[in-house]
């Protein structure tokens, strides 16, 4: 299945919520909430408190990616706070696997993610025990970026490196996906699809049928 989640960091925050429900109108399957420390990355977005409202309001599943230095420190805030899926950057996390192994104890999903400069080699290791990785196609920090070209080749190589073990671990991929290049990071493996301009940027609720449409001829 192709997972449609926005990510949320791309809305008009004094309409939060009725932007939500214009994207949930169209059809998609996660909200995307981009954590921002201004530590890993040179900007700063929202935390708990905006999560706990999003989680009031709606029942999608929460898809927390955290951009955040030592995520490890807040695994058990963003959970109490609402979270479905916690992903964690390689980079910023240095007891990585206690940390997936603390966001399963508390029954919720964990995801590991590489910047575009960091290889695919780093995840190996997590092969069986992540159960989504995800692969950045702009340097984390902003919405509204271009699509890294680079970034189609780590897509299809994780790809065929999971088949090779028998996996179909989510691979989510987040950064300037567009009408334009969506079907190209589709057939290179990736299933699980943020976007934040391409949905809350013009008519949200098509933009989003667009999209939960399109990924209904790849299921
Ligand atoms: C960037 C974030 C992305 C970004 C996506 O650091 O992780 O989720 O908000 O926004 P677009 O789709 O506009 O690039
Ligand atoms: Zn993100």
């Amino acid at each position: 299945m192709i997972i449609l989640s926005p990510s949320i960091l791309a809305s008009d925050f004094t309409i939060l919520g009725e932007q939500m429900r214009q994207a949930e109108a169209g059809g998609n399957d996660y909200f995307h909430f981009d954590v921002m420390d201004g530590m890993f990355v040179p900007n700063i977005s929202f935390g708990i408190p905006v999560l706990i409202s999003v989680r009031k309001f709606t029942h999608k599943t929460l898809d927390v990616h955290l951009m955040v230095e030592a995520p490890e420190r807040y695994i058990d805030k963003f959970i109490d706070a609402g979270a479905d899926i916690i992903t964690v950057h390689q980079e910023a996390c240095k007891p990585l696997r206690d940390t997936v192994d603390h966001i399963h104890e508390r029954g919720k999903r964990a995801g590991i993610a590489i910047k575009p400069g960091t290889d695919i080699d780093v995840l190996d290791e997590y092969f069986g025990l992540a159960d989504m990785f995800l692969i950045m196609t702009v340097e984390p920090g902003f919405g509204g970026q271009k699509y890294m070209d680079v970034c189609t080749g780590k897509i299809r190589n994780l790809r065929e490196r999971l088949a090779g073990k028998g996996l179909d671990t989510d691979i989510q991929v987040d950064g300037g996906i567009t009408r334009e290049n969506v079907e190209t990071v589709l057939s290179a493996g990736a299933n699980v699809i943020v976007m934040g301009s391409s949905i809350f940027k013009g008519n949200i609720t098509d933009n989003t049928k667009y999209f939960s449409e399109l990924f209904k001829k790849y299921d």
